[in-house]
């Protein structure tokens, strides 16, 4: 694909070559990221970020890797504190804000919503999550963990073998995932949720239809037990008609470190998007599993610096400029890495 001025909205628009040059653009990002270097190569330009559903890591990250690159960020979020709530419209709001912006990362709960916005907007936008539907950077940088993972385990990504686990209805990153890995061969994919929040069949067989094997469970034992990577997810309760209803999943699918350690290869990767939720009812990645060094957690928030960092170096046709705007960093930055 032509990265400069295209819109990221979902994963579906990319091929292996362009997940290649985003991984290649990534690597090169980590002294910035690190702090061993400063690049002004964006000054003067400004990131709309447009948060309409709950956002930590993907919000503040988009928003820093913007402002590690030299660009400015202005934020908006929830519907209260924009003009949604006094009933302007999509296309409204896109117009107006692409004339405030350079490009804009946008989050919001409904499904097409912000491919919606795109087709109105002047700047290019990065899907930050449209509802259960996609989630296209979470995917690349959980591609880009799940290769450096498992690189040093002597795998690489043809033949992987990955779990996913949790709600896998309503979560889009690991729908955004499994589209992600079709361009890669002889995958097996293991799919261990509840009856009720299966993965959606359209995604099951597309995977088949590429080649790909795919397992469908509802025990978690059994399915971890020959996989390099368990991907662990939440119950999007935000998704359900009601708390009791996300009660009835919560905590069905809990992964400890006497888990792992029985049911596990040895080194299997753990990952999850976050946020996990850690209430007692939950837990589906327990705090005892934070001391096991297979736990990648932290590992996939930093890339998503590196990867949304590549992004907009890609969009704003900026990747060659990078270190011609770079300088030494001047303030300590020692113990964080
Ligand atoms: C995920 C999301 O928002 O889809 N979080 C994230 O962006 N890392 C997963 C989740 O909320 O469970």
């Amino acid at each position: 694909m032509q990265f400069p001025g295209s819109h990221i909205l979902s994963i579906q628009q990319f091929e292996r070559a362009d997940v290649e040059r985003i991984f290649a653009v990534a690597d090169a990002m980590a002294p910035y990221a690190q702090r061993e270097k400063v690049t002004r190569v964006l000054d003067g330009a400004i990131l709309g970020s447009m948060f309409f559903e709950p956002s930590t890591r993907t919000r503040v990250s988009f928003g820093s890797a913007f402002n590690l690159l030299g660009g400015e960020v202005r934020e908006t979020t929830g519907f209260e504190n924009s003009a949604i709530a006094k009933g302007e419209s999509l296309y409204d709001t896109a117009r107006v804000l692409s004339g405030y912006s350079d490009v804009i990362a946008m989050r919001h709960p409904a499904e097409g919503s912000v491919a919606e916005f795109a087709a109105a907007s002047r700047v290019p936008v990065i899907n930050g999550g449209d509802g259960s539907n996609e989630h296209p950077s979470q995917a690349l940088l959980d591609l880009y963990t799940i290769r450096s993972e498992i690189a040093t385990r002597g795998r690489g990504l043809e033949q992987l073998r990955i779990a996913m686990v949790g709600d896998l209805r309503y979560g889009r990153t690991v729908h955004s995932l499994c589209k992600l890995l079709r361009l890669f061969q002889g995958v097996q994919v293991v799919l261990v949720s509840p009856e009720a929040l299966r993965m959606p069949g359209e995604i099951v067989e597309d995977l088949r239809a590429t080649g790909h094997e795919v397992l469908e469970s509802d025990q978690l034992e059994a399915s971890i037990a020959h996989v390099d990577i368990v991907y662990s997810t939440r119950i999007q309760e935000e998704r359900f008609s009601s708390q009791e209803e996300a009660d009835l999943y919560r905590g069905r699918f809990r992964l400890n470190q006497n888990i792992y350690t029985h049911h596990c290869e040895p080194n299997t990767v753990i990952m999850h998007p976050l946020p996990r939720d850690s209430r007692e009812n939950a837990r589906e990645l327990d705090d005892d599993l934070n001391d096991n060094p297979n736990l990648a957690i932290f590992r996939q928030t930093d890339n998503g610096m590196l990867v949304r960092m590549a992004l907009f170096a890609l969009i704003l046709d900026v990747v060659d400029q990078v270190d011609r705007h770079a300088r030494a960093v001047s303030w300590y930055t020692g113990g964080r890495f």
